[in-house]
């Protein structure tokens, strides 16, 4: 299987990022995955340009930038001008939804859609031509080290199957809970890109931890 790893830095040493960045770097890690959250759109607050600006310094690889924040629009382009590569926002944060894609793109960033686990995928069959991935959040967002909600593997089946009918060719992103009991089977059922905080970072050695869930 070919599905690409996206690292959550939420999980991180941010006493020492510049260690963690080059230990991705490294390893077979496709993506570096971060999460941005407000403390409005979701009871938390990570971290902001500063920190990312340390983290764009140190890494060669994909900026997947993971906005739980409400009103996007306002720091599109703020994220791209700090490097960002795929920029998603929140299907439930967002009320004019198609043109928050249109300018994301328009920064000639790839736009991502992140739908809470409550959200139906059914709502995006308007939307999909328009985007490059759909992030399913398999936890409610917010925080790290969450179990994994089961109903998620229905979801992924449910979007591969809008995927194929709709020929369409979006990522499917998973992101919350993920390790390598449930890679496997979210692979098989259609999903690309596996993001993991915790189960990477909070294991004996990350680096193997990443290249288990490559090479599930
Ligand atoms: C949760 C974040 C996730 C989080 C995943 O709101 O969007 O990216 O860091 O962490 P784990 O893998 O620990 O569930
Ligand atoms: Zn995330």
């Amino acid at each position: 299987m070919n599905q690409l790893i996206a690292p959550s830095l939420l999980s991180a040493n941010f006493g020492n990022l510049q260690k963690d960045c080059e230990m991705l770097n490294r390893s077979q890690a496709d993506w570096f995955h971060l999460d941005i959250m407000d403390g409005i759109f979701v009871p938390n607050i990570s971290f902001g340009t500063p920190v990312i600006k340390t983290i764009v310094k140190h890494t060669k690889k994909i900026l997947d930038v993971h906005l739980m924040i409400v009103d996007p629009d306002k720091y599109i382009n703020t994220f791209k001008s700090l490097g960002a590569d795929i920029l998603t926002v929140h299907y439930e944060a967002c009320t004019h939804l198609h043109r928050t894609i249109q300018a994301i793109k328009e920064t000639g960033m790839k736009a991502g859609i992140a739908l809470n686990p409550h959200t139906s995928v059914d709502l995006l069959t308007d939307t999909l031509k328009d985007i490059d991935l759909v992030c399913l959040m398999s936890v409610n967002p917010g925080f790290g080290g969450q179990s994994f909600i089961e109903n998620t593997f229905e979801k992924v089946r449910k979007l591969n199957y809008l995927r194929e009918h709709t020929k369409t060719n979006f990522l499917i992103e998973i992101d919350g809970g993920v390790n390598t009991t449930n890679a496997s089977k979210l692979v098989q059922s259609g999903a690309n890109v596996l993001v993991a905080g915790s189960f990477i970072f909070r294991s004996e050695n990350p680096t193997q931890t990443i290249a288990d869930l490559k090479n599930i």
